[in-house]
């Protein structure tokens, strides 16, 4: 099956539509005053010709934008589709890469609220703690944005909408499928799963997506389960430390592409067959993830979209012109076979 080419238009409509908001601070008009400050690593996309969007007043909109990392290719797509389509749109974006740490992010937020940036935007590593920033940039009229991650804030007034997947919903295909293919399985299904970051939306949602989907057999055992931080280097680490303490694992469940990769990588140095000898499922469909599913190495893939940055553009320019947006704006996606990546490969994008 073709993977559908999907949710550029479902965000036109999702913005445009003006339904249920969630209502954050004022809707900005605020002039930068450059100066930036932590681990601000500032890129500014230039104007376009006459084609962008712009401010009332025709001032450019400034966008602050605290990214999470680099810890994965699927990462890497998702900062070039924001600084893409900012430049395309003609805002000035402050982009920011916290490293995977927390207090990184809240640094760059407080930055963008010091320098009266138009919008902030963040994807957030964790999904606890951000009610003091966010009341900050609520308090400073500055509306917030939330793209990929949500957070657990009770206060949905904080920010203005989460455009992104669901991420549980990512977790019930990949326990979906394994619960398919094992149905009729008369003996102990031993799985080991690498999960994503501890504390993220996506670690705490993929997991609880997967458990609900094989609850119903008990054959299907979670045999181990640890954090391998979203990364190559840590999916392969821990990986071999799970080959070393089980012999007889027969799936991995993994987080995302990169730590099935590295995870192969232990596999294949341990003598197996990834694919075969152990069955692997990841999420994202990031390039080299589905090359692997086209060489047979993994098995199921689950699509996670990383190309959010025209969302996120049309959003911004939204609340600048003060119309109000969905609270939440979820991202259509898909799922690949070892054949279906082969036949989507040619044509992937990231
Ligand atoms: O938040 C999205 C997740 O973060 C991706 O699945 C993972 O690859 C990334 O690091």
């Amino acid at each position: 099956m073709r993977p559908k080419k999907k949710w550029g238009l479902a965000l036109s409509l999702a913005v445009m539509m003006s339904v249920v908001t969630a209502c954050g601070g004022g809707n900005g008009g605020n002039t930068n005053n450059g100066n930036t400050g932590g681990n601000e690593a500032a890129t500014t996309a230039p104007a376009n010709n006459g084609g962008g969007n712009a401010a009332a007043g025709d001032k450019k909109i400034t966008l602050g934008f605290a990214q999470v990392g680099a810890e994965s290719g699927w990462r890497t797509a998702n900062t070039k589709s924001i600084q893409d389509s900012a430049k395309e749109a003609g805002y000035e974006l402050k982009f920011s890469d916290a490293q995977q740490k927390q207090e990184n992010q809240i640094k760059a937020i407080r930055s963008y609220i010091q320098q009266k940036v138009d919008v902030i935007a963040f994807s957030p590593v964790v999904e606890s703690g951000w009610d003091t920033v966010l009341k900050e940039a609520k308090d400073a009229g500055i509306p917030v944005i939330l793209t990929d991650r949500a957070v657990d804030s009770a206060d949905k007034t904080l920010y203005k909408t989460f455009i992104g997947s669901d991420f549980v919903e990512e977790g019930r295909k990949a326990g979906q499928w394994l619960a398919d293919k094992y149905k009729d399985s008369s003996e102990d299904v031993n799985i080991v799963e690498l999960q994503g970051t501890t504390g993220s939306a996506p670690a705490n949602d993929r997991k609880a997506g997967f458990e609900e989907k094989i609850a119903a057999n008990p054959k299907l055992k979670v045999i181990a389960s640890q954090t391998g931080d979203f990364t190559r280097a840590k999916g392969k680490e821990v990986m071999q430390a799970f080959l070393k303490a089980h012999k007889d694992i027969d799936v991995l469940y993994a987080h995302n592409d990169d730590m099935a990769l590295g995870a192969i990588q232990a596999i294949e140095a341990a003598g197996l067959k990834p694919g075969e000898d152990i069955v692997i499922i990841s999420v994202d469909a990031v390039k080299d993830g589905m090359q692997a599913a086209a060489d047979g190495k993994i098995n199921f893939i689950v699509e996670c979209n990383p190309l959010l940055g025209p969302q996120l553009m049309e959003a911004v320019q939204a609340v600048v012109d003060g119309k109000e947006i969905e609270a939440r704006i979820v991202t259509e996606e898909t799922t690949f076979t070892s054949e279906q990546a082969k036949e989507a490969l040619p044509s992937r994008q990231y």
